[in-house]
């Protein structure tokens, strides 16, 4: 007797919660194709992830495309890539990005985690490369004993590097790549005759 009452309790909330379940569903499916009128044009001009800016004045290329009263659809959250390959420069004063991971790697006031394998002292034990001579100089190119507080902050210039797609096309190009397709200027003979 007692175990039928509690068989009939379970199975009455059973029902009870499909019945709210298939409620929900119909509920939600039936806003979902309504809500996404507005933000649909939105989607789908931001769908390309690599794109010119495009024409017609576009305030913030990073935009996309998108109407500044939408909102865009975020690209995906890149990938950070820890596989030790160093990326070419693409000019000699670059901060060379990261080639391993540094989650976790603490740097504020009282540590510097980075400095661990990348002081000159260490380097030999970690196998990193020592940060260069111009992080021991101060702004007036005076070298100091310890890194500069000019390049304390590592992540302020070295960034880690990732899958991410460029958010904005680009024709930057490399001063090689400049210097190869460039045909030798040809020497002006006049301007070195008159002086
Ligand atoms: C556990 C040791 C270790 C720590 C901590 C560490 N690194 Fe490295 N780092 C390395 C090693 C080893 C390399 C050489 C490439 C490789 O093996 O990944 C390297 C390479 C680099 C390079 C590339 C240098 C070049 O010439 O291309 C940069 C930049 C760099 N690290 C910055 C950082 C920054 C910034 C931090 C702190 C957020 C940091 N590292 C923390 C070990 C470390
Ligand atoms: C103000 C920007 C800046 C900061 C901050 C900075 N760096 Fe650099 N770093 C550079 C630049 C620019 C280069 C490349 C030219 C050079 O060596 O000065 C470089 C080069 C390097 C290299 C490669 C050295 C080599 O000989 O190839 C390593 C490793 C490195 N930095 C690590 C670090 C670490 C670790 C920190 C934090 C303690 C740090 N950097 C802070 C700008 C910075």
């Amino acid at each position: 007797m007692r175990n039928k009452s509690l068989l009939i309790a379970v199975g009455l909330t059973a029902v009870l919660g499909i019945l709210v379940f298939v409620a929900g569903w119909m509920f939600g499916s039936h806003r979902g194709p309504a809500e996404a009128g507005g933000p649909a044009t939105a989607d789908s001009v931001a769908a390309p992830p690599v794109d010119a800016p495009p024409p017609g004045g576009q305030i913030d290329a990073i935009r996309r495309g998108v109407p500044i009263d939408q909102e865009g659809a975020p690209p995906p959250m890149a990938r950070v890539e820890n596989a030790d390959i160093k990326r070419v420069r693409a000019y000699p004063m670059q901060p060379p990005t990261i080639p391993h991971a540094i989650d976790g790697y603490q740097v504020d006031k009282n540590s510097n985690r980075c400095m661990l394998c990348h002081a000159r002292a260490n380097a030999a034990t970690f196998q990193a490369p020592p940060v260069s001579v111009t992080h021991y100089m101060d702004r007036d190119d005076q070298f100091l004993a310890t890194i500069s507080p000019r390049r304390y902050f590592c992540n302020q210039c070295h960034v880690v590097q990732t899958d991410a797609k460029p958010l904005v096309a680009n024709n930057f190009q490399d001063i090689d790549s400049v210097i190869a397709t460039t045909p030798a200027a040809p020497v002006a003979p006049a301007k070195q005759g008159s002086e």
